[in-house]
């Protein structure tokens, strides 16, 4: 009896020492093995905890995940040609493409994203000629609402700073960045995210694109700034009279030309929603969100 017991708590000390050792050495091959990961140089607040943690684990990585995945290249390719497509010149096309974008329209995917129409709905939203401008009064800061040629509409979210401008502050600190909407579709077209609306940097001509298409609701809410140069001012909810969107130096607005999908549809909540006051979101404070 007692022998057996002997041999019971050397077996289970000897399982204890290996175990010990394999745990030793798994650790030890993970630090050698991996390098530490290139983490690229970004201007961003690495003071949150979750950043910190990020770029920690990125250390921690298998190899496998440290070299570009083979089967990634022809999704990769796929992807690319699909923005690559010929440009639609013709206005019959720019419709059938609506109609396209129109039909894709499902409870899982809201937007195109195979069989090149990608690249002729972009090339359509940025080049189709604009028949009726209004304010878009819905959300929180400037916008407009363009109706094409063709009925298709699309929300126009002018500029305000240039890409390399930094806003330090508060998440919801300054004008929402035009530049986000597109680097937004173009990151969801690379993660298979099909719910990010397809966005592209247009030019508008105030004079000759919007004057004379715009709603006497939106001429009332333009004013001329102190060089006598016709500014938009806007309605929304942050929407101030002082704080106007104006042409550069060619007459232009630029912005983003975003797809307006005109359908009801179930809505879900994203879990990483940003907050609109100080109150932190879940995903803010829990570490393991
Ligand atoms: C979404 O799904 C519901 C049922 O789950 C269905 O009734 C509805 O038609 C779907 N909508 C679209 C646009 O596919
Ligand atoms: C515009 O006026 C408001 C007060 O009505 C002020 O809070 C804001 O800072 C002003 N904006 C600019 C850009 O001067």
């Amino acid at each position: 009896m007692s022998l057996n017991y002997a041999f019971s708590f050397s077996v289970f000390l000897l399982v204890l020492v290996v175990l010990n050792i394999y745990f030793f050495y798994t650790l030890n091959t993970i630090n050698k093995k991996s390098p530490k990961f290139n983490v690229p140089k970004l201007r961003v607040d690495l003071t949150t905890n979750v950043f910190q943690d990020i770029y920690e684990y990125l250390n921690y990585l298998p190899n496998q995940y440290k070299n570009k995945n083979s089967k990634f290249m022809p999704i990769q390719k796929k992807l690319i040609n699909s923005f690559n497509t010929s440009r639609v010149t013709n206005p019959a096309h720019a419709q059938h493409t609506w109609v396209e974008v129109d039909n894709w329209v499902s409870n899982i995917s809201l937007f195109p994203h195979e069989d090149g129409i990608g690249g002729k709905m972009l090339h359509a939203l940025q080049s189709t000629p604009i028949a009726l401008v209004d304010n878009a009064p819905k959300g929180t800061q400037l916008k407009l609402l363009l109706l094409l040629e063709g009925n298709q509409k699309l929300y126009f979210k002018p500029k305000r700073y240039n890409l390399e401008h930094v806003i330090n502050g508060k998440i919801y600190a300054g004008f929402d960045r035009h530049n986000s909407e597109v680097f937004a579709y173009y990151l969801a077209m690379v993660l298979n995210f099909k719910w990010i609306p397809p966005s592209v940097i247009r030019k508008v001509h105030l004079d000759n694109d919007i004057l004379p298409v715009a709603t006497s609701g939106l001429r009332k809410t333009m004013l001329k700034n102190s060089k006598g140069t016709l500014c938009i001012y806007g309605k929304c909810f942050y929407c101030k009279i002082n704080e106007t969107v104006c042409p550069d130096d060619n007459g232009e607005v630029e912005g983003a030309a975003i797809l307006y999908l005109d359908k009801q549809l179930k809505v879900y909540k994203s879990p990483w929603r940003r907050s609109y006051n100080a109150k932190k979101m879940e995903w803010e404070i829990d570490r393991d969100y």
